[in-house]
């Protein structure tokens, strides 16, 4: 596929590691009271540290142990169609080049920090990585469906990206887009202003997602086999839409 590239691990410069260095200590600082446990005990498991660039050899090594998945490396943002069958065969798509030292918060388009040290924690836990490979089977049904897509993707953006869980300890962190962010760590369980709303996929598919400040309003899951069992739900609904008894703009 053309999209798919190597890392070339060699070719990391000392900025490189700098930036992965500034921003997991960082975040590593932050999150073990605000990240959900599962996260975190992912970082531990697939050995991410301060001084080291992860490769992607060796976390499809530990990830292919734990959960079978692993990660493909691409050259960015790639097409839905691509991205959703990555998802299904187990391989998440990665960036593999990193953010400029001299511009630390600042992103177009999610580098390698935002795609590794985000989302690969969670790829240790079976539940969020069988929600991941059945959502994208539900997706290459429709995959000819614009309008579909952009549903399914909402899904994605407010559990996956921007998710947030109830546990005993209170209300934590797990989707990847909060988790990379310094800001919107704080910001999703802390701020008076943006909404907190329990999971619901309905309300989720009317939802427009923003992609360029911080939410407004954060979905609520009690465990990871919520998302799972939302999917047959999401099938339904989507059927619905596609023949047109069901409207959602
Ligand atoms: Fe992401």
């Amino acid at each position: 596929m053309y999209f798919v590239n190597s890392q070339e691990y060699d070719k990391y410069t000392q900025d490189d590691l700098s930036v992965w260095k500034t921003l997991f200590e960082r975040q590593m600082k932050m999150l073990p009271n605000l990240a959900e446990d599962d996260f975190l005990h992912g970082v531990r498991t697939i050995q991410f540290t301060a001084n080291k660039i992860p490769d992607f050899k060796e976390l499809d090594q530990i990830l292919g142990k734990e959960t079978g998945w692993g990660i493909t490396p691409v050259t960015g943002l790639i097409p839905n169609k691509e991205f959703f069958e990555l998802l299904k065969a187990k391989r998440f798509p990665s960036s593999s080049w990193f953010r400029k030292l001299s511009e630390l918060d600042y992103l177009e388009e999610p580098d390698m920090f935002h795609d590794i040290f985000g989302h690969v924690p969670l790829l240790t836990n079976a539940d969020f990585c069988k929600y991941l490979e059945k959502m994208s089977v539900i997706a290459l049904k429709y995959i000819e469906n614009e309008h579909i897509i952009e549903l399914i993707s909402r899904l994605y953006w407010y559990t996956v990206e921007f998710g947030l869980i109830q546990t005993e300890h209170g209300l934590r962190i797990y989707g990847a887009g909060i988790l990379s962010s310094k800001g919107e760590s704080e910001y999703s369980l802390f701020s008076d202003v943006p909404e907190r709303a329990d999971f619901n996929v309905l309300e989720i598919l009317k939802t427009p997602y923003i992609k360029d400040k911080f939410q407004t309003k954060y979905w609520v899951i009690k465990n990871y086999s919520d998302l799972t069992d939302s999917l047959d739900e999401l099938d339904q609904l989507l059927s619905q839409i596609n023949d047109g008894s069901l409207i959602v703009n």
